[in-house]
């Protein structure tokens, strides 16, 4: 069993709110403020029975994609349980249904991440076009190199097409960045639009020069991209997602890349996370970050403010928050990024 964990000390009667991470301080400032916190004040994922532990009798509980959210999660918490806010746009660690069916409403955090995140995917776009990071690697290896006309030729973004894949908040954004870039930009999503730049899923992966991933993963994208839909690529193409890692089967990723299927990706998520597909480490065409699409301060300070927003307006009726997935609220968005 463990023991009570740091709480904010508050012995009122304000409502009781488990943080399972070391949010932005002024987050978690607003937090003890509003609650009588429980505080999860460390950078790491809260060990999973620490979390069923710590969840028990809670009103509220803030969370990030590290922490499922299930039935047994939702039973560890027990009746009192009203609504659970992630600092994500992503829902896949969240069970909706099984917190709908007992009246737990689920607030994310969309919008205030989109550009973040689309600056990354493009970011990583560039980095994997123009060699950034093989050439970095190159000078911490100590390697000899002298400037000369054909050293490490990479290719300009303009005129390339890039295909995203999902045309939600934040593909729609990359996409514009994209154009700023001279790309020419075509998308697949899950609904048909009838708009210019729509293609099939088919033509999207047979004709881009970029694939940039903006899907959330639900049963039907899990290893959307396979040997398959890989082997259908253009020889020279690169993926880049910023999506969920098990969008993509990476050790069928990694022997594309491996095998000059394909010409390279940059990966913001791994199917496995924090762990890496080994065989992706030694190879040269690949950029690799960890999970930082939504990671700067402002983008990370707005989601918190977003989070206590939710458990805010639920538990001292305080606010007019909107960013709920589940509940009787103002609205019901979307699921999608
Ligand atoms: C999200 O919002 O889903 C990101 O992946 C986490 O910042």
């Amino acid at each position: 069993m463990y023991p009570a964990m740091t709480g904010s000390a508050r012995a009122d009667r304000a409502p009781a709110v488990l943080a399972s991470r070391r949010f932005a301080p002024e987050v978690i400032d607003r937090l003890r403020r509003s609650f009588a916190l429980t505080l999860h004040d460390a950078d790491e994922v809260m060990p999973r029975a620490r979390l069923l532990h710590d969840v028990r009798g809670m009103r509220g509980a803030m969370v990030t994609p590290g922490d499922r959210v299930d039935t047994e999660f939702l039973d560890a918490a027990g009746g009192r349980l009203e609504v659970v806010a992630t600092l994500s746009v992503g829902l896949d660690h969240i069970d909706v249904d099984a917190a709908r069916a007992r009246g737990v409403r689920v607030a994310y955090t969309p919008d205030v991440l989109t550009r973040a995140t689309a600056e990354l995917a493009v970011t990583m776009m560039l980095a994997l076009l123009r060699r950034v990071v093989e050439g970095d690697r190159l000078i911490r290896a100590g390697t000899g190199w002298t400037l000369s006309p054909g050293f490490m030729l990479g290719r300009s973004p303009a005129g390339l097409r890039f295909g995203c894949l999902g045309h939600g908040r934040i593909g729609r954004e990359a996409s514009r960045l994209a154009g700023l870039l001279g790309m020419q930009t075509v998308y697949a999503g899950r609904i048909m639009r009838g708009d210019p730049q729509e293609v099939s899923f088919d033509e999207l992966i047979a004709t881009s020069d970029v694939i940039s991933i903006h899907a959330p993963l639900t049963p039907e994208t899990h290893h959307l991209i396979d040997a398959r839909v890989l082997a259908r690529m253009k020889p020279d193409a690169v993926v880049v997602n910023t999506s969920r890692g098990p969008v993509i089967d990476e050790a069928a990723l990694a022997c594309a890349l491996r095998d000059g299927v394909i010409g390279g990706a940059a990966l913001d998520v791994f199917e496995r996370e924090p762990s890496v597909d080994p065989q992706l480490l030694g190879l040269e065409n690949v950029v690799l970050v960890p999970h930082l699409g939504s990671a700067t301060h402002e983008t990370r300070r707005a989601m918190g403010m977003l989070c206590v927003d939710a458990l805010e307006s639920v538990l001292l009726g305080t606010g007019n928050a909107k960013n709920f997935v589940v509940g009787s609220g103002p609205q019901n968005l979307t699921t999608h990024p």
